[in-house]
């Protein structure tokens, strides 16, 4: 069988990627197709280990380029076991963050520039997603869909961080416009679902399987 479809899913903190998340894995589904839905940070046991260290509140003295370097250990760990071999069976692919996460988070959010882009190009090789859905929402709008109590490390970060890692985002749409689709998750869930089926159908028929 030929190589699967990777698709993964991004954009700001409460910008209602779970719910889209789920609505693709529908579509799969009532297509009978093969799926593997997966997350960032984890996807693995090593994987959510790094996950619960890098999220937790009270590791705030985490130096910034020790972070980015545990988000993309655990992305080359999730990639190799997890995302290349679903892949290689013909499977779909979706996964809940990936290295644009990174590139936005750490590398615009915590400024460390292109340092982000190379550590991740050594973790995940030629693994790069075929389509990436970008939710696009004004972060402080996101921000005010979670609760207090239920925010992790990053998302108690403060509005200019995460303005920052909103552009880190834009920038990235305009630099690989063939494969980040951005959406206008400002509208309704349904419409936001209906642009998603859209592109999906695209997808399909351009793999012609
Ligand atoms: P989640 O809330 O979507 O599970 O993501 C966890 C947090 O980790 C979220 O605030 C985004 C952040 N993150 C990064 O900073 N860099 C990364 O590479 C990834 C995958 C997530």
């Amino acid at each position: 069988m030929e190589r699967g479809i990777f698709i993964s899913i991004e954009g700001p903190d409460g910008s209602g990627k779970s719910t889209q998340i789920e609505n693709i894995k529908r579509y799969f589904k009532d297509k009978n197709m093969n799926i593997l839905f997966t997350r960032e940070p984890g996807g693995t046991a090593i994987g959510e280990r790094i996950r619960s260290i890098i999220l937790d509140n009270n590791c705030s003295e985490m130096d910034y380029m020790a972070e980015a370097m545990l988000y993309a250990a655990a992305r080359a760990q999730h990639v190799a076991e997890k995302i290349r071999p679903a892949l290689e069976e013909g499977k779909i692919v979706i996964c809940d963050r990936f290295v644009d996460s990174s590139i936005a988070y750490q590398g615009f959010g915590r400024k460390l520039g292109d340092a982000v882009r190379i550590i991740n190009d050594f973790a995940i090789g030629e693994c790069v997603p075929d389509v990436t859905f970008l939710m696009k929402l004004d972060p402080r709008v996101g921000k005010h869909r979670i609760r207090e109590d239920e925010q992790d490390r990053l998302e108690l970060e403060k509005d200019a961080f995460h303005i920052d890692v909103y552009n880190g985002y834009l920038e990235l749409e305009k630099a690989y416009p063939k494969r980040i689709f951005g959406i206008d998750a400002s509208q309704t869930i349904d419409a936001i679902k209906d642009d998603i089926y859209m592109k999906l159908e695209e997808v399909l028929k351009s793999v012609a399987r």
